[in-house]
């Protein structure tokens, strides 16, 4: 038998630890959780491997404040960063989180030199920029978590506006994390039927309105910090569609080569996950006006990678 996988999870916040626990809970992988706070991640590790017997899984999960212990991971989640505060944008973290994340990377990548890297810290896409410049990794083992998380929110407004189970709602949100992000109602569907044959136009709209704003809607409810269940969850269905090698086909940022018409820019785009990473971009049909919303948010990415 092979040796279980072995992830790393870097941040042991909430986003962190939750994906920690969805890892570890359902058997995927040992998983490495590892902060800059001394004692915490050791703290949740031992409170997460207590719980492995009632539970029912061998996973073995262990906190640390040493990257010697992430050596030879598989996977490495970057959630380390501070998260958004009401009225705070996902921008307004560049600074800060530029630096955690170049530090953390560059410390984790040296000695896992094969890993498959998630980010998840905020801003999303430049910060996938930042993780691959500090790795040195190709484009197929970096990978941002945003469309995942999006088109959850999105689905999840689409199946309570109708009365359907989320489990037949399928979205796609493209573009950039943030408000230029662009759901694409056309291939949105309800067991297969677009919602724009579902629903008024109108309503549409206003469920597009509310997936571009559904981490603020989370942040102004919280007031201490952002979503943590969804984004753990979204992040936790791409570890195991690598890990598993299921070629999931699942929005992520992406550093774009001419795919979409952009080059040289992390994303959100339709890509294949499996056990290579990022194994393919899946290109499909814009109309003109989905194309022109894409080109703008890649256009606020670029001008935020500028800014860095
Ligand atoms: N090295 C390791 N860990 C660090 C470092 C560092 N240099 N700097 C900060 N951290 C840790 C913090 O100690 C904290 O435990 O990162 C963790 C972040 O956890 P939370 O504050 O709970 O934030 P969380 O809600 O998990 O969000 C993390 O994900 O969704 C994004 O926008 C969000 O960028 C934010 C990130």
């Amino acid at each position: 038998m092979a040796a279980r996988s072995k992830v790393t999870v870097i941040g042991a916040g909430n986003v962190g630890a939750t994906t920690a626990q969805r890892i570890a809970e359902a058997g995927l992988a040992d998983v490495v959780l590892v902060d800059i706070v001394d004692g915490m991640p050791q703290g949740k590790a031992l409170d997460l491997a207590e719980a492995a017997p009632v539970v029912g899984h061998d996973a073995r999960v262990v906190g640390t404040n040493d990257y010697a212990d992430t050596a030879g991971s598989d996977v490495i989640v970057v959630t380390s960063g501070i998260p958004r505060k009401p009225g705070m944008s996902r921008d307004d973290l560049i600074a800060t989180n530029a630096g955690i994340v170049r530090t953390v990377v560059g410390a984790s990548a040296a000695v896992s030199p094969d890993a498959i890297i998630i980010v998840v810290t905020n801003p999303l896409d430049v910060m996938c920029h930042v993780a691959m410049t500090a790795s040195g990794f190709p484009r197929e083992r970096v990978i941002g978590m945003a469309g995942v998380l999006d088109s959850a929110r999105f689905r999840t407004f689409i199946a309570q506006e109708l009365g359907v189970s989320v489990e037949d709602t399928h979205a796609f949100v493209l573009g950039g994390h943030g408000d230029t992000m662009v759901p694409l109602p056309r291939y949105s569907t309800v067991a297969g039927v677009p919602i724009t044959e579902l629903m008024s136009a109108d309503r549409v709209a206003a469920l597009c309105e509310r997936t571009a704003n559904g981490g603020a809607e989370v942040v102004a409810l919280l007031k201490t910090g952002s979503a943590f269940y969804a984004p753990a969850a979204s992040t936790f269905e791409m570890v195991d569609a690598i890990l598993r090698d299921r070629k999931r086909v699942l929005p992520c940022a992406v550093l774009l080569e001419g795919e979409f018409r952009t080059r040289g820019l992390f994303v959100g785009v339709p890509a294949v996950l499996g056990r290579g990473g990022m194994e393919r971009v899946f290109e499909i049909e814009l109309s003109p006006e989905e194309q022109a919303a894409f080109d703008k948010s890649a256009g606020a990415v670029r001008e935020l990678v500028e800014k860095l």
